[in-house]
């Protein structure tokens, strides 16, 4: 106890900024012994500390602060304080309410609490258009690093090498697989009710998994597949064949059962608009427990989050392509031949951000990715270079004034900032349940 106090004590000094080099030694320690948290024992202090919602407009995260078994500071005091300017220690989200679940609880801002009942880490590693070699030195990395949750998609095509780094870190006796958390998607072609075991079965075993932590509906809309199953039918010129026969809730009731079967813990979707998201939980036995969409600083989906809260008020958000996705016009050219204006371009050289990052002494993709976690929302930046790895998982540090969250809020440009529209599969707007552009 008096460990625990002490440890406490000198948390909280580290975090406000009083301390003299010498002391910066026990700071890193402290912070070394936090860094060691795992999904695992996340619940036990220092490591976790369940937060309460104080008000409906603002959220006490305090990082590491006071231990609250032996802190004899009343709620009251505590509510005070939790306006104190002194940044890391306590702060608000400065969100607007209803943009989320009142009821979501996120721990010291390193994880949320699914509607499944299940911990998702706060920070993960995506791998989009991370090749095999890349990928597998990139995840190796981030779990050195201390990312504990993994983004990844049956279209990535990397499952198997990621598959492999899994597997090694699960057979060293010091870890456990319940210290991962793994997200894995079904693919666009695979969205019809008969084909999500197979799919889900071949992800695993890729993956070398016994289950997924969550499993996704890649795309609200269907398209056939080929006669390999591993990608899309085609048309003469390219565009694939549209599946009009999907329906969303018999193919939530075939997600429900692989929660059923143990092969994945908790369920949601992707890209899916405020309507197809009410529809499942209309009907809903295991509930949708996360949505991952594009969100970042010039997108950040208030509507959509606005929206979902409705019907589900404690689903959370993932945000995708957290920095702008610099590199997806590149790609889509590539392996599309579609252009697309990128609005979010150059996110990282905004001159709001730098000027941010550099008052906080951070980076401005960390800046970006704070602003987003600091209100409860899910990030997963994609890297392969070590030193960015490492520096996106750096956000549980440092905390955003009321007034740098406000400004950073004002850069949302609402639907003028969204990249994806998937467009690029030519004719994919006249599917019944392509989501952008309708209610
Ligand atoms: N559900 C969906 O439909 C969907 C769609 C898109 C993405 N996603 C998921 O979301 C993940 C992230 O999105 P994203 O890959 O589109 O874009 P992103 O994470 O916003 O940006 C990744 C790009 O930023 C660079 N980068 C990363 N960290 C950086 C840093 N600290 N400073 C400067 N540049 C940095 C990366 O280059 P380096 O690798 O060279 O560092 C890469 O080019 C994906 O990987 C995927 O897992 C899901």
């Amino acid at each position: 106890m008096l460990f625990k106090a002490g440890l406490c004590s000198v948390i909280s000094l580290c975090n406000i900024g009083l301390h003299s080099s010498a002391f910066g030694h026990t700071c890193n320690a402290v912070r070394s012994t936090l860094s060691k948290c795992t999904s695992a024992n996340l619940f036990s202090w220092p490591c976790f500390k369940p937060l309460k919602d104080y008000d409906s407009r603002s959220i006490m995260v305090s990082s590491v602060t006071s231990n609250p078994k032996t802190d004899s500071t009343s709620q009251n005091s505590r509510k005070k304080d939790h306006w104190s300017s002194n940044g890391c220690q306590k702060y608000s989200t400065a969100v607007d309410p209803g943009y989320r679940g009142e009821n979501m609880e996120f721990s010291e801002g390193r994880s949320v609490l699914l509607p499944s009942g299940h911990r998702m880490p706060l920070v993960g590693l995506g791998t989009w258009q991370a090749k095999d070699e890349e990928v597998e030195a990139a995840v190796s990395e981030a779990l050195s690093a201390g990312y504990r949750h993994f983004d990844t998609a049956f279209n990535y095509g990397n499952e198997y090498a990621i598959g492999r780094v899994f597997k090694r870190w699960i057979n060293d006796k010091d870890h456990l697989r319940s210290d991962l958390f793994v997200t894995t998607k079904l693919p666009v072609f695979g969205n019809r009710p008969g084909d999500v075991e197979k799919y889900l079965t071949e992800s695993l075993r890729r993956l070398q998994l016994d289950f997924v932590d969550l499993y996704l509906i890649h795309m609200p809309f269907a398209l056939m597949p080929n006669k390999n199953g591993d990608n899309f039918e085609a048309n003469e010129d390219g565009s694939p064949v549209l599946d009009p026969s999907l329906d969303h809730q018999k193919l939530w009731k075939a997600l429900e059962a692989q929660v059923d079967a143990g092969r994945a813990k908790s369920i949601g979707v992707s890209n899916f608009n405020a309507r197809q998201v009410a529809n499942i939980s209309a009907i809903a036995r295991h509930p949708i427990s996360c949505i991952q969409v594009e969100l970042h600083a010039v997108n950040q989906q208030k509507d959509l989050r606005r929206d979902c809260a409705k019907c589900c008020p404690n689903i959370a958000f993932t945000a995708y392509s957290p920095l702008g996705s610099p590199a997806a016009p590149q790609h889509f050219q590539n392996k599309y031949g579609y252009s697309i204006k990128q609005t979010s371009a150059g996110l990282l050289s905004n001159p709001l951000v730098v000027e941010i990052a550099s008052t906080y002494k951070k980076s401005p993709a960390q800046i970006l990715l704070r602003h987003h976690v600091q209100q409860g929302i899910i990030v997963i930046p994609k890297s392969v270079s070590p030193a960015r790895i490492q520096q996106n998982h750096e956000v549980f540090d440092f905390c955003l004034s009321e007034d740098d969250m406000k400004k950073l809020n004002n850069l949302d440009q609402g639907e003028e900032g969204r990249t994806f529209n998937f467009l690029f599969f030519k004719g994919v707007e006249n599917h019944p349940e392509y989501p952008f552009g309708k209610n």
